[in-house]
């Protein structure tokens, strides 16, 4: 098929790469002159694992100009929609390409689908999309279709989670919206689920909002571990192995982080405090998640005074296999270390570049130098770390590295 990507984030790159390789002949489209230029020369503006070598294998056409999407029978719209300050989303990104679709459109015969792919808040495709779309005189389910079908994208494992995914959601706004999709997807072995498109937006933030859940809910259960003197991943191993339960999103430690999972909560919470309903359940998910990075600053504080001591940090992306670092829980405590007048050396095999931007006043070393400190805090699960020589430190770990146990003087944060 022809198909048009509006957006060339983490989401919109991989869904172009994926459906190119597919042999889908394929448009990206970005306001980013310089992604555009390097998606065009097959460089990934993005770090994610298999991402380039799909780029240097297909053809995409990365292009700045919305004009070429007219020969495009689906456009995905893969734009960002940040958080605002009282936690809703910002649809300033969406609304602008919407338009210009519509303008591209306007002038066009034939029939197109467009495809939400951004993640938005239950009822944006129906109230705010399509009457954008129709707003220059076409109408929905006439001239054009319209579906809503969102991502469920792990960075790091991105490429492999659209290739193989656990469940396809087609939200659509009329049957025949749904089946073009569908034909789209046809080769992919997974089971469909075919809703309204408020539903599949639901669906999207319910998932988010139910991993948060298990985090959290791990994490209170590690705080009353350690207070008992259990080690909280064999409790959640005991408890994993029921299939009812799950093994998967039960690794305790200082929270969640990063571009999505934060926003999410935060922008259901809001939208249903909108509606008039006080979530409780999902506001304590986030309280807790807020309070849990800055144990470890309590940890430390028993072993040394923080206030001109070094403190090394090992991890500064908000999970292992990227370099972002959006939400990074590790933000929240160098922050908290420099409030109270700690020197602080940091450490991160991917993300150093994007974390000096943020904190250009910390130390950057290797993992040697954040070793050689008064103290060393453990934020992010990389590999490495698990091949590191912590004999003779102080290690406060937030991540349950095995190897780490040898120090000198070792805490975990909820084992
Ligand atoms: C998350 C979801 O897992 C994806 O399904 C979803 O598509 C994506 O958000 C999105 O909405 O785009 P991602 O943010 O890439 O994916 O990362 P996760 O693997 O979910 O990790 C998020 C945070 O939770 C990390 O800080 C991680 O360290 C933390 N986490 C995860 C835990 O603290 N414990 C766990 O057991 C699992």
């Amino acid at each position: 098929m022809r198909i048009s990507v509006i957006g060339c984030g983490h989401v919109g790159l991989v869904v172009a790469a994926c459906l190119a390789k597919l042999g889908n002949k394929v448009t990206a489209v970005d306001t980013d002159g310089e992604k555009v230029k390097l998606v065009n020369t097959k460089v990934s503006p993005i770090s994610e694992p298999g991402l380039e070598e799909i780029l240097s294998k297909v053809n995409i056409e990365a292009t700045r100009d919305y004009s070429p999407i007219r020969d495009s029978e689906i456009i995905f719209i893969c734009v960002p929609t940040p958080s605002t300050e009282d936690g809703s989303i910002s649809l300033e990104y969406i609304t602008q390409a919407t338009k210009q679709i519509a303008a591209v459109l306007k002038e066009e015969k034939g029939y197109r689908l467009i495809v939400v792919k951004s993640t938005v808040i239950p009822g944006t495709t129906e109230e705010v999309i399509v009457p954008i779309l129709e707003g220059l005189g076409k109408r929905a389910g006439h001239d054009f279709g319209v579906c809503m079908t969102p991502e469920f994208l792990s960075e790091g494992s991105a490429i492999n989670d659209y290739m193989n995914p656990a469940r396809i959601i087609i939200g659509e706004y009329d049957k025949r919206s749904g089946d073009r999709l569908s034909s789209l997807y046809q080769n992919f072995n997974a089971p469909t689920l075919r809703v309204n498109l408020k539903t599949a937006e639901m669906i999207k933030y319910v998932s988010n909002a139910f991993l948060t859940t298990k985090i959290s809910f791990i994490n209170e259960i590690g705080n009353i571990c350690k207070q008992l003197g259990i080690d909280t991943y064999e409790v959640a191993k005991g408890i994993g192995l029921d299939e009812r339960i799950g093994a998967k999103f039960l690794n305790a430690g200082i929270g969640f982080g990063g571009p999505c999972l934060p926003k999410d909560l935060k922008a259901l919470i809001a939208k249903a405090r909108q509606t008039g309903y006080q979530p409780r359940i999902l506001a304590e998910v986030l309280n807790l998640n807020n309070g849990q990075a800055l144990k470890m600053i309590d940890l430390l504080k028993k072993h040394i005074s923080l206030k001109d001591s070094s403190v090394g940090v090992l991890g500064l992306s908000y999970k292992p296999q990227t370099d972002d670092v959006k939400d990074s829980l590790a933000i929240t405590v160098i922050d908290t270390l420099l409030k109270e007048r700690a020197r602080v050396k940091a450490y991160d095999p991917w993300a150093m570049p994007n974390f000096s931007k943020l904190f250009p006043q910390i130390e950057y070393v290797t993992s040697e130098g954040v070793l050689r400190c008064d103290a060393v805090l453990v934020l992010t699960e990389w590999e490495e770390f698990e091949h590191l020589d912590y004999k003779g430190k102080v290690v406060i770990d937030g991540r349950k590295i095995a190897k780490a146990k040898e120090a000198r003087i070792y805490e975990g944060i909820c084992w």
